[in-house]
């Protein structure tokens, strides 16, 4: 195992009802900024929800942050929340909602210059303003984590950060929130939870045995319940369980120990929502079986122990074995109604790939756990998504 540190100061608040909470965990006295998506919130209950437990509480709202929050959307939101002179930000919806807000923070206390240099890298975060959040889609961990990743039209940019001013003080998950979510978001949140975990399980480098056992775990739920949710979209534990497993997904717990992550899939996946507006969750799918089969032979012992601890496949030699588990990776997706195939969205993969690539090459950047996949690796990783 790798040395670490974890600490996660993130007040996770669970389950049916828990809404109410906000009444004490938002500090007394400061005047909140409730930041929303496009409208969800006020369909589905949870913006009344909100509203009753914030009565005694100044609030200000900033509604109309898209998926894939955008930077220009971002800017606004931040001098609002200069000018009414916000103390405490709520996020409540999705990761977009939530990723956007924790950007609105820290443009909202960011000094000269454009706030777009934390993007960059150039510029590091040095404050923000504080943040709580009410999660109304299980997928992308950012309820507990410190990253959030925006968009920019002017450049047509899809970056992430992250820092520890960004962690939310707490989050609200109550499942019943989620009862509302079309099917397509669902099927993308057990795309993107997936996606998670295996980003940090799959790399042969290094041990962190009970790491392992952990992400073994998540994916195991996952592939319980994905079932489950389909038939059932109703049943409360089902959903209970999904929102669960996208926070420990990504709430650093499945990095602790572990010698190396990969997240290429999820930079290539970055760069195709940009270019084609596909949904993340989507994107992952079609990726993630091409990035296993590139780096199959590097990849294979780990593969190996994910094709028998995940998929109980024990016949064939280890080559066999770590085949067998890709497949078995694409048929999951499959199975949760999530396309695996670039010609799914009527996109040639050479184009694809040429300009992903292209884009990736100009930033400098390298992917995979031994960051060294270049241009040509990314075009061959497309082209095996066709
Ligand atoms: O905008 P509203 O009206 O709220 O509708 C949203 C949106 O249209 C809707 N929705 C959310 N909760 C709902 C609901 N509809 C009905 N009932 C509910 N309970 O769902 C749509 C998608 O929402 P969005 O927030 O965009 O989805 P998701 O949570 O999948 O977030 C995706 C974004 O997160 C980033 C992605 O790149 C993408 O920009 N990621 C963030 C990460 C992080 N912070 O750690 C890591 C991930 O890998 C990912 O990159
Ligand atoms: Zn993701």
């Amino acid at each position: 195992m790798t040395n670490f540190t974890y600490h996660n100061p993130v007040r996770l608040v669970f389950g049916k009802g828990m809404i109410a909470q906000l009444r004490e965990l938002i500090p007394a006295g400061v005047k909140v900024l409730l930041t929303y998506g496009g409208g969800s919130i006020k369909r589905n209950g949870v913006y009344e929800q909100v509203r009753q437990a914030l009565a005694g509480h100044e609030v200000v709202e900033f509604g109309g942050i898209e998926p894939n929050p955008r930077y220009e959307t971002c800017l606004k939101a931040a001098a609002l929340a200069k000018a009414e002179g916000a103390g405490f930000l709520l996020a409540v919806g999705g990761g977009s909602v939530l990723d956007g807000t924790k950007f609105i923070a820290v443009a909202a206390r960011y000094g000269a210059g454009d706030p777009w240099e934390i993007m960059e890298g150039r510029k590091p975060v040095t404050e923000a303003l504080p943040l709580g959040a009410v999660l109304t889609l299980p997928a992308t961990g950012s309820e507990m984590n410190t990253y959030a990743v925006i968009s920019r039209d002017s450049t047509g940019e899809k970056l992430a950060f992250g820092s520890p001013h960004c962690y939310p003080q707490f989050s609200i998950l109550d499942p019943e929130t989620t009862l509302s979510l079309p099917l397509r978001q669902v099927e993308n949140g057990i795309a993107d939870t997936f996606a998670h975990v295996m980003e940090q399980y799959l790399c042969a480098i290094g041990r962190a045995p009970l790491t392992e056992r952990l992400a073994e775990a998540v994916l195991k739920t996952l592939v319980e319940e994905a079932p489950k949710v389909k038939a059932r979209p109703d049943d409360y534990e089902v959903r209970a369980s999904l929102m669960w497993c996208a926070t420990v997904a990504l709430n650093g717990l499945l990095g602790c120990g572990v010698a190396a992550e990969d997240w290429a899939t999820h930079m290539i996946g970055h760069e195709l929502t940009a270019l084609y507006g596909i949904d993340h969750g989507r994107t992952l799918a079609v990726i993630m079986p091409a990035v296993h089969r590139y780096q199959l032979a590097r990849k294979q012992p780990r593969l190996a122990q994910y094709a028998k601890r995940v998929w109980h496949i024990v016949s064939g030699d280890e080559a066999e074995r770590a085949a067998q588990a890709v497949a078995k990776t694409e048929a999951f997706f499959r199975s949760v109604g999530v396309p695996t195939r670039l010609s799914e969205y009527g996109l040639d993969a050479e184009e694809a790939g040429r300009r992903v690539a292209e884009r990736l090459a100009k930033r400098g950047v390298t992917l995979g756990e031994y960051g060294d996949l270049g241009p040509e690796a990314v075009r061959a990783i497309i082209a095996l998504a066709q």
